[in-house]
């Protein structure tokens, strides 16, 4: 018998994958591999996976380029360079006030996706439960359940894909740990408003829980919406771990740098476990994020404007198209409900469809839930692209409506 078994997966229902442990069954194959095989099979502009097609900041690539010619190619130190700790720490300051000490507070990992996983093995016991928001990024669910813990679930509907907060309080119970938090949120484009976050932060103290804040988007937030920290609240510094990266921030995904901060207590905790993961990455790409932490306020404006014209470009397309599309306030996506366009509302089926129908890739956000019904007719698409890649989507999304 198996004691902990992972509840409803993230995956697509599949068959038993052989050797694999039972914590893991049912997580099957990530759905982006299969979209992503999909769009090039076809032909498709890949609107799925989310990442830019354009590079980032010259200063941010000229660093790294002269870190490798500098000889910065071998393990960097355990805890990050102290270069990119010192910046994580200036960058937390300067817009968040919030102080860290980079000797001991700090954390450099192998993106926010290892940030993450050491977190979840480190602080969580076997059968300890975690509160986390659903539809969610997909590598927290398997997290949860390779560290022998248990998803909770709290569901976000549209259209504002806010949280209902008696069914926050009712997922706490007394084998919760921990509540991982995710603002700006994927794949909603959701962005917290301060009175929700002080709810997650009054219930994490009032429940003494710890608190896993996910904040890789904190600067892609649109029309003048503001991203809440949440360890700024009272009592919630002490319990807290901050996870960034600067893959959406730099348009450095494939780098793989990212960071935590947080109490030297949990630091160390999860400093424990993330050696026996990777122990260190990217060392010539450390000193070209810390490079980037420190670029002016106006670049990271103008990052968000950028994306912001972005998907101001590809949300009318889809409206035209037949769509039902929900509002974003963040990220690099937008989601849509597909009845309107397929009455049946399956939104696995429409998504391996689209490509062949009219060579557009998007995402069923099923994929992205739990309790799957919830996003069955739900879709994502990323507009991180160039305008022409956009408009090119849109042109051909218009056949659906015809
Ligand atoms: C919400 C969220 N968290 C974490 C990550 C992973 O970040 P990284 O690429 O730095 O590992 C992503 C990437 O898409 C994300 O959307």
């Amino acid at each position: 018998m198996v004691p902990f078994v992972a509840e409803p997966t993230l995956a697509a229902v599949s068959s038993r994958v052989p050797h694999l442990t039972a914590k893991l069954q049912g997580f099957g194959t990530t759905i982006f591999a299969e979209m992503s095989a999909l769009a090039s099979a076809t032909g498709s502009v890949n609107l799925g996976q989310g990442f830019p097609d354009t590079d980032g900041p010259r200063e941010v690539l000229d660093a790294a380029i002269a870190a490798i010619n500098g000889g910065l190619n071998q393990y960097p130190p355990g805890p990050g360079m102290l270069v990119l700790r010192q910046a994580i720490a200036a960058h937390q300051q300067r817009f968040y006030g919030l102080e860290y000490d980079p000797d001991s507070e700090i954390l450099v990992t192998a993106g926010a996706t290892e940030a993450l996983a050491g977190a979840l093995i480190a602080l969580l016991d076997t059968g300890d439960e975690v509160v986390v928001l659903e539809p969610m990024f997909d590598s927290y669910a398997p997290c949860i359940a390779m560290a022998g813990a248990v998803a909770k679930p709290v569901t976000l509907r549209p259209p504002h894909y806010g949280f209902d907060p008696d069914e926050l309080r009712a997922a706490i119970m007394p084998k919760t740990k921990l509540i991982l938090f995710n603002s700006p949120h994927n794949p909603t484009g959701r962005v917290f408003t301060r009175d929700e976050v002080r709810l997650i932060a009054d219930l994490a103290v009032e429940h003494d829980l710890l608190v896993l804040t996910d904040e890789v988007y904190e600067h892609l937030v649109f029309d003048g919406a503001e991203h809440v920290a949440l360890a700024s609240f009272p009592g919630l510094r002490e319990r807290t771990l901050v996870i960034s990266s600067g893959g959406k921030t730099f348009n450095t995904t494939g780098w793989k740098i990212g960071w935590l901060c947080g109490p030297a207590e949990l630091i160390t905790a999860v400093r424990t476990a993330k050696q026996f993961l990777t122990y260190v990455n990217g060392g010539p790409f450390q000193p070209a994020i810390a490079t980037g932490l420190g670029l002016p306020d106006s670049f990271y404006r103008e990052l968000a404007a950028d994306l912001q014209a972005k998907r101001d470009r590809l949300l009318p397309g889809l409206v035209d198209a037949g769509f039902t599309v929900y509002p974003t306030s963040a990220t690099y996506f937008v989601t849509v409900d597909i009845r309107p366009l397929d009455p049946s509302g399956d939104g696995m089926d429409f998504c391996r469809k689209l490509p062949h129908r009219c060579g557009v890739v998007a995402i069923p956000t099923e994929v992205l839930y739990m309790n799957k019904h919830e996003g069955r007719h739900l879709v994502r698409f990323a507009f991180c692209k160039k305008l022409d890649v956009i408009d090119d989507a849109v042109a051909r999304l218009q056949k659906l409506a015809r």
